[in-house]
């Protein structure tokens, strides 16, 4: 798609992109629709109606055959369609349930391409219905606070705005397929350490600024039908039975009709849940008529604690679920593992690789001469799908770095494998393992020999999924597996090394960007992962991903860590760095990172000019229209993520050194006149604080500055605006 191709003279205008990635619009429940969920609401019987209320098996629920009504059949979930299992988690051992991997979290926001992320939700929910799921647990979006978090790959970034974006159009793609998207952890599940046990301590400005967003678009401009209460506590209280968070913000501001399901085993009382907020509980183990929401449930509304109107507005809701999936008209059949799903996923892989470093140009590769290249690390043929606990998938097929490499390069050039390090870890159970492992003096000697008798080398290093896994956060930034030694020993012997880094999350690389010239950095990748990564580096595609959160130079200078505010004390958290996550600590306490939010370098160059605002004065209800262009000064086509920053200067509350507001990918052609004009919109509202005293968002008036980067700390452009 992104070949190097030559255009001239080319002058495109383009419009923002504001989370309207043209999706088929679902069919809101008509009155017709309500009279047959009152009809069916009149036969259920009190038992029934419970029975909605609970899981039945791993990732089932409720069905009343007796009226046709059908299970909640809900699936993981963030990574693709996971396989189907049977009690006790074992695999079901179906021939019929391998599904597309998809790129991770992290993967699809460096993309920073919503329509990428309407295409994800949208072969996903395909592949949903075609498995006859309802519910896809998906997508995960806390915001990444802690860089250590366990889940950070499943996730999509540190910026609100950014998560926003994305999330909106992932539930969109998804619900399109009339498979309900379950949006998750609702909320401030921002690390796996004690998260069945701890209290977030969250002010409201941070909460209803940097937390709650995304959730808030996805619910309100995605539509989402349903909603996963996170395991931790919100102030205290469970956010499964948060009356705060479900009953008042959710259901009351942000008016949800769809269900709020538990996370799995994340239910902790009968009569709190019920009576604020919570409608399904699901978990994992039988048997499933002890749940909170079993016969515990009958018997407290038989003895007056929680009311049959209670119940009922719960069925209602499950109910409309289940007319907006499974009983809705026009229902598709689904497809699995298609071409177009393939495509999806090669195209977002292909434009989440972040090209970090490339100094002498080695990128993209001339293979004229080359006649052997050693590939080197696990990382080249460690597969991502499964992993870890928690989420994966039973891929149809997943390309490694290695094939990818031998599918496009195979027959021209020698490719020698060294795999160099170990990569076996085990961080649960008997026999565990952990990162502090010493080198394989072996494998590095098979690799030193492989590079010293090859042309060049590529490095394959970073994590993995067993690594980088839910229900536990990793220790440190550091590289795992003694990798640090291998780079160091491979670059000493061939000159001509370039290092692909692959993970979900930030991991201390600044000794490899000190010593290195060519720099990758890679996600897992989902099925076509390895076609992907070799056309980036063969120059098939420009690298046009942008990193979606904050590499610190040291884990102590990231906020939660610098604040002493993680990972909690005596199973409390205090959010002390308030709004101060993220990049925006960083540029408001100036301290340099190893590589910042937005960063991402292409083949080819471009330059910013000429931001300008049609007016400089605006009332708060206006949106402020800014237009730049770019050109592409470099040799290749290329895409590049235009971001939009705003700053106030003078305030009378604390603000952010900036924040991103709006943002754009678009395609530039190559070419001396090759210009784009980049269009973005900011409605003036967007500019608002959440003022705690008087509970509602107020737009500060005076002046802003509107700053256009090519990353948050690369900024080529700036305008002022005031604002009346
Ligand atoms: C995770 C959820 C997941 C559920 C079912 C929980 O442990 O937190 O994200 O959907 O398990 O697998």
């Amino acid at each position: 798609m992104k070949a190097l191709v030559s255009f001239c003279c080319a002058l495109v205008v383009f419009s923002i992109f504001q989370s309207n990635a043209q999706p088929k619009k679902v069919k809101p429940v008509t009155d017709k629709t309500e009279a047959k969920i009152q009809t069916l609401m009149k036969q259920l019987t009190l038992e029934e109606k419970i029975s909605m209320l609970h899981a039945n098996g791993i990732f089932s629920a409720g069905g009343v055959q007796r009226l046709n009504i059908p299970q909640i059949m809900t699936d993981d979930g963030p990574l693709g369609v996971r396989e189907d299992v049977k009690e006790g988690w074992g695999s079901a051992n179906l021939t019929t349930d391998s599904a597309t991997f998809f790129p991770n979290g992290s993967a699809l926001a460096a993309t920073w391409n919503p329509e990428l992320a309407f295409r994800y939700g949208h072969d996903m929910g395909e592949e949903a219905r075609a498995r006859g799921k309802n519910v896809m647990l998906a997508p995960a979006f806390n915001i990444c606070r802690v860089p250590l978090c366990g889940r950070t790959y499943e996730y999509y970034s540190e910026d609100p705005f950014l998560n926003a974006r994305l999330a909106v159009q992932s539930v969109k793609g998804i619900q399109s397929q009339h498979v309900a998207a379950c949006v998750k952890h609702f909320a401030v599940n921002n690390q796996e350490i004690e998260r069945g046990r701890i209290s977030v301590d969250v002010d409201e400005r941070a909460l209803r600024e940097i937390y709650l967003p995304a959730f808030k678009a996805g619910i309100t401009e995605g539509g989402a039908w349903t909603i996963m209460s996170a395991y931790n506590k919100l102030r205290g209280v469970y956010c499964s039975e948060n009356d705060y968070l479900l009953d008042q913000v959710l259901k009351g501001e942000w008016k949800f009709k769809g269900m709020v399901i538990s996370d799995w085993g994340g239910t902790h009382s009968t009569v709190g849940a019920a009576n604020h907020g919570l409608d399904l509980e699901m978990g994992s183990r039988p048997p499933y008529n002890t749940y909170f929401f079993a016969d515990k449930l009958l018997d407290s509304v038989k003895a007056g604690k929680v009311s049959e109107k209670v119940i009922d507005e719960k069925v209602h809701r499950i109910l409309w679920v289940l007319y907006h999936t499974d009983m809705s008209d026009n229902l598709p059949a689904g497809k699995l593992n298609t071409p177009e799903h393939s495509k999806t996923v090669y195209d977002i892989a292909a434009e989440s690789i972040v090209l970090l470093k490339n100094d002498r140009n080695l990128l993209p590769l001339k293979t004229a001469g080359i006649k052997s290249i050693a590939v080197i690390g696990d990382n080249a043929t460690h597969t991502f799908h499964l992993g870890g606990f928690g989420a994966g998938v039973k891929a149809r097929y997943e390309i490694t770095a290695l094939q990818g490499l031998q599918n496009r390069l195979g027959k021209t050039v020698e490719l020698k494998y060294a795999q160099g390090y170990s990569a076996v870890y085990r961080p649960f159970g008997k026999n565990q393992r952990t990162e502090t492992a010493k080198p394989d003096s072996g494998l590095v000697a098979e690799a030193i020999a492989t590079a010293k008798s090859s042309d060049m080398a590529i490095l394959f290093i970073g994590g993995n999924r067993d690594y980088e896994s839910e229900s536990r956060d990793r220790k440190t930034l550091d590289l795992p597996f003694s990798e640090q030694v291998l780079v160091d020993s491979v670059t000493a012997v061939n000159p001509n090394t370039i290092v692909v880094v692959v993970g979900g999350a930030p991991y201390d690389i600044g000794k490899i960007k000190q010593n290195n010239h060519t720099i990758v950095w890679s996600w897992y990748n989902g099925s076509e992962n390895g076609n992907a990564l070799a056309d980036v580096l063969l120059g098939k595609i420009n690298p046009s991903g942008k990193l979606p959160f904050t590499f610190p130079a040291s884990i102590k200078d990231s906020p939660a860590i610098a604040m002493d505010a993680y990972p909690g004390k005596d199973l409390h958290e205090e959010y002390t760095e308030g709004i101060l996550v993220g990049y925006r600590w960083f540029d408001t306490k100036k301290i340099e990172p190893l590589y910042c939010f937005g960063y991402g370098l292409s083949y080819t160059s471009f330059k910013y000019a000429g931001l300008t605002v049609a007016k400089k004065l605006f009332k708060p209800t206006e949106t402020i229209t800014a237009t730049l262009k770019v050109k592409n000064t470099g040799k290749y086509a290329g895409k590049e993520t235009v971001q939009l920053y705003v700053s106030k200067a003078e305030s009378k509350i604390q603000r952010a050194d900036k924040e991103l507001k709006a943002f754009k990918k678009v395609n530039i052609p190559v070419g001396q006149t090759a210009t784009v004009t980049v269009t973005l919109n900011i409605p003036v509202k967007d500019l608002a604080y959440y003022d705690v005293d008087s509970h509602s968002w107020k737009v500060e008036p005076g002046e802003y500055t509107l700053q256009a980067g090519t990353s948050s700390r690369d900024i080529k452009q700036s305008v002022v605006v005031t604002v009346l």
